[in-house]
This record gives C-alpha cells, sequence and structure tokens, in this order.
C-alpha cells in the first residue's frame, strides 16, 4: 500500500531549497533524509506532512492529492493518520507530561499504550509537570504522544537531538517496531548517518536535489 507518493516538489524562500523532488513511501517502510543544516530537510518534512504548501509538484498520501483537498478532510487525516514528530517538541507546557498524552489519546479515540510508556522509561515522570522534565525526557513524551495517535504515517524531524546515543538507538527501536506492528511508515530527517542506515532507505539533499545514498 503506498502511503506517501511526492512528485517533482520544489520550494524556495530566500533562495531555491530544492526542485524536482520525488520519493514514495510504502507501509512496513522506512526512509531517511539527511543533509547539511539549511539545506531544506525540515522544510520538505513539512511539505510531505501538509503543513506547507510546495512552490511545484504533488503530494499524494493514502492514494489522495493533498494539494487539492478540502480543508476539513485534511483536518481529519492530520488527526488522525499523521504523527509529526517536530525538531522542537510542542508540548502543553502547563500540563503534565500524562495529560499532554491524554490530549492525544482523546482526539484520536486511542488508549494510552502502557507499554509505551516503559520502553521509552517515561513511566516515572509521567505526571510531572512538563517544565519540570528535562530535555530529552520532553522529547520522548512528545514521541508517545505522537505515538499514541496509532498514525499511518510517522514524520520525525530530529526526534532523537536530545537524546545520548544509547537512548536515541532505544527509540530507534520503538519507532522500527511501531510501523511493523501497526504496517505503518516513517519519514525520518537526522544528521546523524549511523542512525539514518538503521532505515530502509536513506536519501539526501544536495545541491538541491534529493539523491539516493542507499
Ligand atoms: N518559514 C520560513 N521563512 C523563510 N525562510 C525559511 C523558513 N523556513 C526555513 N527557511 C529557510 O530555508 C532554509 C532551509 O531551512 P530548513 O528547511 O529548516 O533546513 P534544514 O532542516 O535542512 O536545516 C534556511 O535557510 C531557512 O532559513
Ligand atoms: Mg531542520
Amino acid at each position: 500500500m503506498k502511503l506517501l507518493q511526492a512528485r517533482n516538489i520544489a520550494h524556495h524562500y530566500d533562495y531555491q531549497l530544492f526542485e524536482d523532488v520525488s520519493l514514495d513511501l510504502d507501509s512496513k517502510e522506512s526512509v531517511a533524509i539527511i543533509g547539511k543544516s539549511g539545506s531544506g530537510k525540515s522544510t520538505l518534512l513539512n511539505i510531505f506532512s501538509t503543513l506547507l504548501h510546495p512552490d511545484k509538484g504533488s503530494v499524494k498520501l493514502f492514494g489522495e492529492d493533498v494539494t487539492r483537498m478540502r480543508p476539513k478532510k485534511l483536518t481529519q487525516i492530520r488527526r488522525k493518520d499523521l504523527g509529526i514528530v517536530f525538531q522542537s517538541h510542542y508540548l502543553f507546557k502547563g500540563f503534565s507530561a500524562y495529560e499532554n498524552l491524554e490530549v492525544a489519546s482523546l482526539l484520536a479515540k486511542e488508549p494510552i499504550d502502557d507499554d509505551l510508556l516503559e520502553k521509552l522509561d517515561i513511566k516515572e515522570c509521567i505526571f510531572q509537570k512538563v517544565t519540570e522534565l528535562s530535555g530529552g525526557q520532553q522529547q520522548r513524551v512528545s514521541i508517545a504522544r505522537v505515538l499514541t495517535k496509532k498514525p499511518r504515517i510517522v514524520f520525525a524531524d530530529e526526534p532523537t537531538g536530545n537524546l545520548d546515543k544509547e537512548t536515541a538507538h532505544v527509540v530507534m527501536d520503538l519507532f522500527f517496531e511501531y510501523i511493523e506492528k501497526h504496517d505503518a511508515g516513517m519519514i525520518l530527517v537526522t544528521h546523524d548517518g549511523e542512525l539514518a542506515h538503521r532505515c530502509e532507505h536513506v536519501y539526501k539533499l544536495q545541491d538541491k536535489k534529493l539523491l539516493k545514498v542507499s
């Protein structure tokens, strides 16, 4: 099943970031995108995940062109089917970690998965206020929040940036286990070549093109 089909995507801000970018994602598939800082990785992920409209090209999610989709349908897809882990986690600061998960759980009508909290090692701190948690704990809570929704595609922008190497690998294990178990797919943006190469395919944004590395 094709989860994502992007064709001939181009985008610019002050300068042209990339042109003619095409990418496919199937279920149970993981794709990593690497590239220098400023090459446009986050921008490309925002386009794939419907948060940004590209200058050119089309993005199909689950067979439907999102660049032409009605706003209501788009909101539904974002809420239910897409899990976006941002580079800076947008948790609700006044709430506890658990309350943040409850919001996702209510919106998606999916239960909070105790096993997930265990694996992410956040059971101990789950009732603390977000502001009391370390950067690494906040990042793991935001990953738990995204996976609680049971998304069909996980978009992750440097999801392990605040984590030590060992924890980063534990988080990657969890993502791979998740996509396998739920027939989901993942697009991971990272500057860490070692983590990238754990994905099935690796692409690099370079010279305004998305090149296949492996
Ligand atoms: N919303 C925006 N408005 C203007 N310029 C932007 C915006 N978002 C990103 N850029 C610029 O686009 C370039 C690529 O940014 P980004 O996609 O974040 O790259 P990366 O994630 O690879 O570091 C940078 O020069 C950045 O300043
Ligand atoms: Mg970025």
